[in-house]
């Protein structure tokens, strides 16, 4: 009886074993499969900043990395050493000391799981780079112009106009030679004396060419004062072909990495050099435009890429300011960024779809998230062109300011305790359900003009 309840329980416990030995190996191997696309999305947002999988960065190429760690320390240092790599650095792997002594630079730690890193490396090991690339704006970013369209239409019939009286005085002229009997005569009459004659002699139809003229002289001057200050559309060629689409887009940069002052202060700021040799000190070329754009980059920080130094003669890249606003205005960033937490892309629109920086549309605002994935749809439709004063206070109508949770000691918790005490005027307000940045001062003239 013991001996054989004790051969079932040594049956049992190889049964056991050899299902768990299976059920590790089946589990093994659809870890070690991982996921590619969702690997994808997690090496673009975790590692793509410093890491290509199949050329050296700010890191090492990945692919073949999970082998070499396999080969030279195990695979357990893998899995350790990109969730943290200064532990596996300071715990005396000798492989990961050599990493650190060939490349200088700290990889951060990065809050990843075994599966995310079994999903990363499905996707990295089977990348391929993409075998054709049609370059999508060959020439350089172009200035748009559209606006003006209505001028030159404008100037044109004003042009046909000028030519047909000048026509109409020298035929007049030639007609009136004829009529006069001698050669000198025609001659001693000035072209101000014969054209006055003329213009007598048709009163009628001078008349209505001056006023045409007149008319469309102002039309033209009205359309000029209208358009002032209107820069929808701007998109002015840049001293590099820098990217939105790539950086932002693709390698999926946050726009406060390199407008880093949007938070802080009343300006985004365009970001130095030196944020951009952060990467480009090790990525030398690129996809559409090789080496030729970044040397650019390397010229302006003094950057010598074949010793690998800095030379110290610099020169700053002249970027060309796209969104302006009249010294007249006030504009502040980090109150509508952090105070309003009004999102980039209602005033800037969809970024990541443009290479250099541009004054959209209303259009284009109005379209974010109706006609692109990348994004939510914006809150704020709006009708005037972007950058007036119509936009903005057309803005401030519709946007809501959530008083009643206003952090304590605010400007805005000040304003809620007067309401509380002033009844009517907060139901008044709240008539839509909500107070917007215009009932509470948001339309005063004093608040954007200084
Ligand atoms: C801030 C830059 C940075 C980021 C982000 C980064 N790495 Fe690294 N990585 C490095 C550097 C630099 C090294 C070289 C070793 C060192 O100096 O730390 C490295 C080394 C590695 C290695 C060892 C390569 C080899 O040849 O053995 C692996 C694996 C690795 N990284 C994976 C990742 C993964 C996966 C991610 C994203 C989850 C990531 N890294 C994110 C900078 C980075
Ligand atoms: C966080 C890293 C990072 C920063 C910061 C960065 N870049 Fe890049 N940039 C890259 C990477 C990676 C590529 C290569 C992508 C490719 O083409 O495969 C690149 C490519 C480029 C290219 C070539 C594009 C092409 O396809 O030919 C230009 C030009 C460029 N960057 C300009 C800039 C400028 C200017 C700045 C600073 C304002 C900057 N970059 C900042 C990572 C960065
Ligand atoms: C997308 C909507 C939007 C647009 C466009 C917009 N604003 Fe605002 N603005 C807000 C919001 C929301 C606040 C409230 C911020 C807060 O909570 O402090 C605000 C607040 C302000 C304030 C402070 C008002 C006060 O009562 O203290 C000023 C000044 C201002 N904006 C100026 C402008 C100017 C100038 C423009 C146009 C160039 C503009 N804004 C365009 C949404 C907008
Ligand atoms: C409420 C609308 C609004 C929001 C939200 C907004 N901007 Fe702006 N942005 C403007 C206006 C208006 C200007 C022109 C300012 C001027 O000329 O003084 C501008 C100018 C800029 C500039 C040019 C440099 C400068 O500081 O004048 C950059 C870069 C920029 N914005 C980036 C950003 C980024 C990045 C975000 C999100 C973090 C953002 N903006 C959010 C309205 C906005
Ligand atoms: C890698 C750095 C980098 C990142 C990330 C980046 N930008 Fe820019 N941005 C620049 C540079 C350089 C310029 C100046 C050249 C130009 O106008 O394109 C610029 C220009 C702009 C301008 C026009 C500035 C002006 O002169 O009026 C706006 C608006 C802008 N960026 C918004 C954004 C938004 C929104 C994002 C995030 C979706 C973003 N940027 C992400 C580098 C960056
Ligand atoms: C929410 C912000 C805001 C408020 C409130 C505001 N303005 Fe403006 N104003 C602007 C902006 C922005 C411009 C520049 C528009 C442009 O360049 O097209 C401007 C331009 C002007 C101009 C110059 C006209 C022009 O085309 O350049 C005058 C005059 C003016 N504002 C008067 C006023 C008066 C009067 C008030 C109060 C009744 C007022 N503004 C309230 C933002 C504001």
């Amino acid at each position: 009886m013991k001996i054989k309840s004790l051969f079932i329980s040594n049956k049992i416990k190889q049964i056991a074993l050899t299902a768990l030995a299976l059920i590790s190996f089946t589990y093994n191997l659809h870890a070690q499969a991982g996921d590619p696309a969702n690997g994808e999305k997690l090496f673009r947002s975790n590692c793509a900043s410093c890491h290509f999988p199949d050329k050296d960065m700010t890191g090492p190429a990945l692919k073949g990395a999970r082998q070499r760690w396999i080969d030279n320390s195990s695979e357990e240092q893998f899995y350790a050493w990109v969730k943290n790599s200064s532990t596996v650095i300071a715990g005396g792997d000798t492989y990961a000391a050599g990493l650190k002594s060939k490349w200088k630079s700290v990889m951060t730690a990065v809050n990843v799981t075994n599966e995310d890193i079994d999903d990363i490396f499905a996707y990295v090991e089977a990348y391929t780079p993409p075998v054709s690339v049609t370059p999508t704006d060959p020439a350089g970013p172009k200035v748009e112009t559209e606006s003006s369209s209505l001028y030159w239409w404008l100037l044109a019939g004003l042009l046909v106009i000028v030519i047909s009286v000048v026509a109409g005085v020298r035929g007049n002229l030639a007609a009136l030679a004829r009529k006069k009997d001698g050669e000198e005569e025609q001659e001693q009459l000035t072209i101000g004396e014969s054209a006055r004659s003329w213009a007598w002699k048709n009163r009628g139809w001078f008349g209505v060419t001056v006023f045409v003229t007149i008319v469309l002289l102002l039309a033209m001057g009205m359309t000029k004062w209208l358009e002032l200050g209107v820069y929808e559309d701007y998109k002015p060629e840049q001293p590099i072909a820098y990217s939105h689409e790539l950086h932002a887009g693709t390698l999926e940069i946050d726009c406060k990495y390199c407008h880093n002052a949007v938070t802080k202060s009343k300006y985004a700021t365009i970001p130095t050099v030196n944020v951009c040799m952060n990467c480009h000190k090790t990525v030398n070329e690129g996809t559409t435009t090789g080496t030729t754009e970044i040397a650019k980059i390397y010229e302006a920080a003094g950057y010598d890429p074949v010793k690998k130094e800095y030379t110290g003669v610099t020169k700053p890249i002249k970027w060309v300011k796209v969104h302006t606003l009249p010294d007249h205005v006030y504009f502040n960033h980090s109150q509508h960024v952090v105070a309003g937490g009004v999102d980039c892309k209602q005033c800037h629109g969809n970024m990541k779809k443009q290479t250099v920086g541009k004054v959209m549309t209303t259009e284009e605002l109005n379209n974010v998230g109706v006609t692109d994935e990348d994004y939510e749809e914006n809150a704020i439709k709006f009708t005037k062109p972007t950058l007036t004063m119509g936009w903005c206070i057309e803005c401030h109508r519709q946007s809501s300011v959530d008083i009643a949770n206003a952090p304590a000691g605010s400007y805005y918790e000040m304003i809620h305790k007067r309401l509380l005490l002033d009844k009517k005027t907060y139901q008044k307000y709240l008539e839509d359900d909500m107070v917007t940045v215009g009932e509470l001062g948001g339309l005063e003239c004093a608040k954007c003009h200084y």
